[in-house]
């Protein structure tokens, strides 16, 4: 462990997992777990910087780790974790805050967006959420940061804080990389909007074949491809995007193949996607089934993860009180 990098990425608990969420950044976060030392983080202060049912959290916190479990995050070798219960994240925070310009948050274009949606709620945590991100990635040190591309502005600015504290106060941190997935943006079903739990234009990880179909058969293709024998342009749908992210090379060759001269319909090429897409998923819908009815266990995996996290981010802190000058009161 103590040789191997660090990798740090996160996930709110605010609701089912997504075919987004998998795509652009678990399928990663699964596979760095090979070479890297990885800490996954339930982020649950950041999922209260809109309003959410204080009787709904911890539902969401153990929905959220089953969800992690079931597609493959290995408690044995990953730290999983939940985000408030190692304080040292909203500690580094605070010190991190005081040496960022609010100019730069005001740029972030979450916050520009999050501002708009929920206008009689822009809270302080709203405009501080990078902040927190920024601390509970580099807290352990990381320097990988496996996310979608929505993110990327997010891990731009954690990287300019890194280096407005390194050359501040003497290095400590190392500069953090984002790592996209093959995929890093799946759209809603509108084919519009980035696919997102808050605009329900989503297909969730626990889905069933039929709810499955429901969505896939009704979802928004090339826009242009009016009537079946209308060739499409495979680049302007979505629902080859997902193929990508699903289907093997030589279904995704056939599929654009045979929409860019009519050969199939749109309908043909969802129910090849739905067998690929349902196929990838029913074992994890297992899992999570034989997960959901542990939960002793969930609450064990987390509770371990705690103390493994706070056991670096410990570390760091007095790394930190030290360059600050606090050191001999800690
Ligand atoms: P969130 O659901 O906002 O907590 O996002 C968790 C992770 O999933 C982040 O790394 C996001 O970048 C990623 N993600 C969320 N939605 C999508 C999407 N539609 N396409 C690709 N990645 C996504
Ligand atoms: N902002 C991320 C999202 O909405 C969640 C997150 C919080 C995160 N802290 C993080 C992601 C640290 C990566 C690293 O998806």
């Amino acid at each position: 462990m103590a040789d191997k990098k660090r990798v740090f990425s996160g996930i709110q608990p605010s609701g089912r997992l997504h075919i987004g969420n998998y795509v652009g950044a678990m399928r990663n976060m699964i596979s760095l777990q090979e070479d890297y030392y990885c800490i996954y983080g339930i982020v649950d202060y950041h999922a209260m910087t809109v309003r959410f049912d204080p009787k709904e959290m911890e539902k969401s916190i153990v929905d959220c780790a089953v969800d992690y479990m079931a597609a493959g995050i290995d408690p044995e070798r990953s730290v999983l974790m939940v985000q408030s219960t190692v304080s040292e994240h909203s500690e580094l925070a605070w010190i991190l805050n005081t040496i960022t310009p609010i100019s730069w948050l005001l740029r972030v274009p979450t916050f520009k967006e999050k501002r708009q949606q929920n206008p009689d709620n822009v809270n302080m945590g709203l405009l501080d959420y990078p902040v927190l991100m920024a601390a509970d990635i580099i807290v352990y040190k990381a320097e990988v940061v496996p996310v979608g591309d929505d993110q990327l502005p997010h891990l731009e600015l954690t990287r300019e804080i890194v280096r407005r504290f390194n050359s501040a106060f003497g290095h400590v941190f190392p500069e953090p990389e984002a790592k996209l997935g093959e995929v890093a943006r799946i759209l809603g079903l509108d084919g519009v909007s980035k696919m997102s739990k808050s605009l329900d234009n989503c297909i969730y990880l626990d889905e069933s074949k039929d709810e499955m179909w429901k969505k896939l058969s009704t979802a928004v293709t090339d826009v242009r491809r009016k009537r079946r024998t209308d060739p499409g342009k495979p680049e302007d749908c979505n629902l080859f995007t997902m193929h990508k992210a699903f289907s093997k090379k030589e279904e995704v060759d056939y599929c654009a193949r045979e929409c860019s001269t009519a050969g199939i319909g749109c309908l043909d090429c969802k129910k090849i996607l739905l067998e690929n897409m349902y196929g990838e998923l029913e074992p994890i819908q297992k899992k999570q089934r034989e997960l959901r009815s542990d939960k002793e266990y969930v609450y064990d995996v987390l509770k371990q993860g705690q103390r493994k996290a706070k056991d670096i981010a410990i570390k760091t802190m007095d790394d930190v009180y030290g360059k600050i000058g606090i050191s001999s009161f800690h």
